[in-house]
C-alpha cells in the first residue's frame, strides 16, 4: 500500500519504520468521518447515532462534568449502550475496571443526546418559520464539540463577539500555535518571521475564537476585558514569558468573520499596532522589524506599514479562487493568487489617530505583507467538513499560499491543525491531503455511504476529486498516487463506473475530465495507456449525455 511519504523510509531502523507505519495506519483507521449526508427532516439511523455517540464519548467534557471513556473500550461500551441501555454499558465497563462513578455521567449525557437525535423537528420548524411563527433559538456549533446544538430545526444563533476569545479558546490556541511554531522550527531550524492565517466566522463561533487566540498568541499578546467583561483590549506578554520572538501575522479574514466579529477585527488590528509600537530588539519582534524596514524602504507611514487585517470590500464575500479552478478558467497558477489578493486586499481596523478603517483598498500594503510570509496556516475544527469536502479551504488557504509564493518568491510552508484528535496535531498540507484521501475519498466506508444518496452522492465524490485537484492548482500538494488511485477506484473498476454512470452520468463525466485536466496541467504523471483509456471513457460518457439531452 502506498502511504505516500518518501521521508519515512530514510535512515531509520527497521523497528522504527514498522512503528511509524503502524502509527500512520492507526491515524487513518481512527480518523472520524461522516458516512453519508444529512437528509432534511429525517432523524439519524441507529448506526449513525452510534457513531456520533462514540465520538461524543471520546472527549473529556469539563462543562458537562464527564471524562472521555477509555479509548480501547469506547467502541464496545457505546455498542452495549445502544443495544441494551445505560446499566448494561456501565456494568460492561465495570468488568473492565472502570468505575460506575466515572461512567454514569457519560451515559447520562449520551442518553440525552440519543433522545434528541431520535427526534427531528426540522420540517415542522420550517413550516412554522414560513408561517412567520417563533422558532426556538439554539447554538451553532459542531455536534461533537457541543451536543447542546441538538435538537436540530431551531433558529441557530452565534456567540457574543465581545466574549471572543474565551479563556478555554485562548488556552487551547496557545498550545496549537506553539505546536505550529515547533513544527516550523523542526523543519527550518528557526522561527518564521511572518505567517498568514485564515480566519473564518463559523469556525470561530464553534470554538469561541480559537483562531483569534492563535493569532494573538503568535503576536505575543493576551486579551484584556473591560468593566463589562468585554474583550476590547490587548496587553503585551513579556518577551521573557513568551520565550521567543513575536511573529508577524497577516490575517486574511472571510466576509462572514468581518460581519459577525466586528469588535474582534478591531482587537486583532489593535494587537498588531500595539506590538509594532513596543520598544524591543528587532530580532525579538518581527512585527516591529518589518514595520521599521518598510517605513525606511518604501517611505510609507507607520499606519500603512502596520496594516495586517485584510478582508473583502464591504458587502463582498469570498476569494472566488474556487470558481476559477472549478470552471478551469485559468492558464497560469499565479492568476489564482492574484485573484485572492484582488478580492481580499481591503484593510480593516483603526489608524493611530483613532480613525476607523472599514474596508479601505490596500493592495500595496497586502502585497508587501504577504511578501514576507514564510508559512501559511488554517485551523480545521469540525468533524463534518475537512480539506476536500468543500472548495473553500483551497479557495482561502490555497489562494493565500499561491499569493505568497509569487510575492515572497518562495512557496511558503503550509500547515493545518487538527482539533479532531485528542492531542493537538499540526500537519503539513501534503500530509493532510493524503490523510483526507485515505480516510474519505478512497475509503469504501465513505464512498459507499455517499452512493446511498444516489445522484447527490456521486456529485459528492466528484466534488472531492475536484477539491483535491484544487490543492494541485493552488499549492502543488497532491501526490501522483492519489490521482492514480482515484482513477483505479472510480473509473477503471468497471462495476463502479457502471454504478456512477447509472446514478449520475454528469458527475461521472466531470470526474474523468478532472483527472485528464490534472494530467494536462502537469499535476499527475501517468502512462499513455491510462490516458487513452480515460479519453475513451470520457467520450463514451459524452455520447451517453448527448443521448440523454
Ligand atoms: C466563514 O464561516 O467565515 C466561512 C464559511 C464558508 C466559507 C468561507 C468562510
Ligand atoms: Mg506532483
Amino acid at each position: 500500500m502506498a502511504i505516500g511519504n518518501d521521508q519515512i523510509f530514510v535512515t531509520k531502523t527497521n523497528d522504527e519504520r514498522v512503528f511509524e507505519l503502524y502509527e500512520r495506519l492507526l491515524e487513518i483507521e481512527q480518523r472520524l468521518i461522516p458516512t453519508g449526508l444529512h437528509v432534511f427532516g429525517r432523524p439519524s439511523a441507529a448506526t449513525e447515532r452510534g457513531d456520533l455517540l462514540k465520538m461524543i464519548a471520546s472527549f473529556d467534557r469539563p462543562e458537562a462534568g464527564t471524562r472521555a471513556l477509555p479509548e480501547p473500550l469506547v467502541d464496545a461500551a457505546v455498542r452495549e449502550f445502544v443495544a441494551h441501555g445505560t446499566d448494561a454499558a456501565i456494568s460492561y465497563l465495570e468488568q473492565h475496571g472502570v468505575s460506575a462513578e466515572t461512567t454514569r455521567p457519560v451515559f447520562s449525557l449520551l442518553e440525552t443526546v440519543s433522545t434528541k437525535l431520535e427526534t427531528n423537528n426540522e420540517i415542522d420548524s420550517l413550516v412554522r418559520a414560513l408561517r412567520g411563527e417563533f422558532i426556538e433559538p439554539g447554538p451553532g456549533a459542531d455536534l461533537v464539540q457541543n451536543p447542546d446544538i441538538l435538537p436540530t430545526g431551531r433558529n441557530t444563533h452565534a456567540i457574543n463577539p465581545y466574549g471572543v476569545p474565551s479563556a478555554v479558546a485562548f488556552a487551547r490556541g496557545k498550545i496549537v500555535a506553539d505546536g505550529l511554531l515547533n513544527r516550523y522550527r523542526e523543519e527550518n531550524g528557526r522561527y518564521p518571521e511572518a505567517m498568514a492565517l485564515v480566519l473564518w466566522g463559523l469556525d470561530n463561533i464553534k470554538t469561541q475564537g480559537e483562531g483569534v487566540a492563535q493569532a494573538l498568541w503568535l503576536l505575543g499578546v493576551r486579551p484584556v476585558r473591560d468593566a463589562l467583561n468585554r474583550a476590547t483590549n490587548v496587553e503585551a506578554i513579556s518577551l521573557a514569558e513568551l520565550g521567543r520572538p513575536r511573529i508577524d501575522v497577516v490575517m486574511t479574514i472571510s466576509g462572514i468573520f468581518r460581519d459577525l466579529f466586528s469588535p474582534t477585527v478591531q482587537l486583532l488590528d489593535k494587537a498588531v499596532r500595539l506590538v509594532a509600537s513596543l520598544d524591543e530588539p528587532l530580532e525579538s519582534n518581527f512585527v516591529r522589524k518589518h514595520v521599521v524596514e518598510q517605513i525606511t524602504a518604501d517611505n510609507c507611514d507607520a499606519d500603512e506599514a502596520a496594516t495586517r487585517v485584510f478582508s473583502n470590500a464591504p458587502g463582498n464575500y469570498g476569494a472566488n479562487v474556487n470558481f476559477m479552478v472549478m470552471d478551469s478558467q485559468w492558464e497560469r497558477e499565479e492568476t489564482l493568487g492574484d485573484l485572492f489578493v484582488t478580492r481580499k486586499c481591503f484593510a480593516y481596523g483603526r489608524d493611530s489617530k483613532g480613525r476607523s478603517i472599514e474596508g479601505r483598498e490596500a493592495r500595496l500594503a497586502m502585497d508587501r505583507a504577504l511578501a514576507r510570509v514564510e508559512a501559511t496556516y488554517q485551523n480545521i475544527d469540525t468533524f463534518e467538513i475537512g480539506l476536500t469536502d468543500v472548495d473553500h479551504y483551497f479557495e482561502y488557504l490555497g489562494g493565500v499560499s499561491k499569493a505568497v509564493e509569487k510575492r515572497a518568491q518562495a512557496r511558503p510552508a503550509i500547515y493545518l491543525s487538527d482539533s479532531l484528535s485528542r492531542d493537538v496535531k499540526i500537519r503539513s498540507l501534503e500530509e493532510t491531503v493524503r490523510l483526507e484521501t485515505r480516510a474519505k475519498t478512497l475509503n469504501p466506508k465513505w464512498y459507499e455511504g455517499m452512493l446511498k444518496h444516489g445522484f447527490r452522492g456521486v456529485a459528492e465524490i466528484e466534488n472531492h476529486v475536484s477539491n483535491t485537484f484544487g490543492w494541485s492548482a493552488t499549492a502543488d500538494a497532491v501526490d501522483d498516487w492519489i490521482y492514480s488511485e482515484v482513477a483505479n477506484t472510480f473509473v477503471f473498476d468497471e462495476s463502479m463506473l457502471e454504478r456512477l454512470r447509472e446514478l449520475n452520468p454528469h458527475s461521472a463525466h466531470a470526474l474523468v475530465r478532472r483527472l485528464l485536466e490534472a494530467n494536462g496541467r502537469g499535476y499527475w504523471e501517468t502512462d499513455e495507456a491510462v490516458l487513452a483509456k480515460l479519453q475513451e471513457i470520457s467520450r463514451d460518457l459524452e455520447d451517453q449525455l448527448e443521448g440523454v439531452a
